[in-house]
């Protein structure tokens, strides 16, 4: 079901504290304000910007907004995937002289109620935190899975350099080694991602509680929430299509408002062996570089064991800036009750 702008939308009828608040659908129109109320957010690595306009086409999303006084004073997206039980919460945002007086939570319930009475089969809301969760959200939330989030900064031009070196100098020695390398990993296409994802369980094992996670976004592994996937500009890359042990997705490269010229690189790796997650990453690496120009922060989300050994062989062998010490993306889920 889309809902559109005209949308009449009931106001909330309690939260007495936030009398103020009215609701609206967002509109192309809103995008200015939007980002004026966001220009602290994430440390310039917003990703909104790139997403909004697609986002206000998605017909299983409702971009919401709060007002105070005319005013845009927060944003809420309620994205409704998992065959229809699971409302997805994203791009939640209040603006800085609002923040600390529940407008989140309101913001939070109202949307809720609204899915709930638009999809009444939602059973379910999940989200991905990566701050730290206190007691409060422990009771509030389960935890699906934990990902290590390794960010790692560069200009394009010059890792394309030295990955162009690194593999002379690795054909070099392959040719006077005896090990065997591992074969090179394998990209998909959508008939082979159908195959591997859901025709098999070949990926359960790979993926962490049996959920892909992409951008942020979980994902379960049904036919539905591989038809929005697959709309996306993703690479998915296996090391082996008959035995999968490391799978990993990488968006290709968009901008952000820290600069003119940045851009973010989104990689969701799956799987425990290291050797096989740093080869799928130089793949990745080197078919985005291959053309950018420009600095580039690349967000890597992984098992939080192969953090540590993935964060020196970024520092110590790629010669590219470690932008933050661990922190992790937590998928967590309540009951829409
Ligand atoms: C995080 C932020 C939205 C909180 O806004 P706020 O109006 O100050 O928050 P509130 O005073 O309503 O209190 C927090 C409520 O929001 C919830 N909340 C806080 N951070 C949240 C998050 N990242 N995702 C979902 N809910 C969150 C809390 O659990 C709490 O809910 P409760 O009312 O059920 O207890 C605000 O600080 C902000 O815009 N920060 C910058 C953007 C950002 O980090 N967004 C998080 C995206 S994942």
């Amino acid at each position: 079901m889309k809902l559109d702008a005209n949308l009449t939308i009931p106001q909330p009828p309690e939260a007495p504290s936030q009398a103020g608040l009215q609701f609206a659908v967002a509109t192309e129109e809103d995008f200015d304000e939007i980002m004026a109320m966001s220009q602290d957010i994430y440390g310039g690595l917003d990703y909104l910007p790139t997403r909004y306009t697609s986002w206000l086409q998605e017909t299983n999303r409702l971009v919401i907004l709060a007002r105070k006084e005319g005013k845009v004073i927060a944003l809420e997206s309620a994205c409704v995937i998992d065959d229809g039980e699971t409302l997805l919460v994203e791009g939640l945002r209040v603006a800085p002289q609002e923040r600390g007086k529940g407008v989140a939570g309101v913001l939070l319930r109202f949307c809720s109620e609204l899915i709930k009475s638009k999809y009444p089969d939602v059973k379910v809301s999940r989200l991905t935190r990566d701050d730290q969760l206190g007691p409060k959200d422990f009771e509030k939330y389960r935890i699906i899975t934990k990902q290590g989030i390794l960010l790692v900064r560069f200009r394009a031009e010059e890792l394309k350099l030295h990955l162009g070196q690194m593999m002379q100098t690795e054909g070099v020695r392959s040719s006077v080694s005896t090990r065997q390398a591992p074969p090179p990993p394998v990209r998909l296409d959508q008939t082979a991602i159908h195959q591997l994802y859901l025709s098999t369980e070949l990926m359960q094992r790979v993926l962490p509680n049996a959920t892909i996670i992409q951008d942020w976004q979980p994902f379960k592994l049904l036919p539905s929430n591989l038809a929005i996937l697959l709309k996306k500009d993703i690479d998915w890359m296996v090391d082996d299509v008959c035995s999968p042990t490391v799978a990993s997705l990488c968006t290709f490269p968009f901008k952000v408002p820290i600069g003119d010229d940045w851009y973010y690189l989104n990689i969701d790796m799956f799987g425990k062996d290291l050797d096989l997650a740093q080869q799928q990453f130089l793949c990745h690496l080197q078919q985005h570089t291959a053309s950018l120009k420009g600095h580039v922060m690349c967000q890597i989300f992984l098992d939080p064991g192969l953090w540590r050994p993935m964060a020196d062989f970024c520092q110590n062998t790629l010669n590219v800036e470690l932008v933050k010490e661990y922190t992790e993306q937590c998928v967590v889920e309540s009951d829409l009750l």
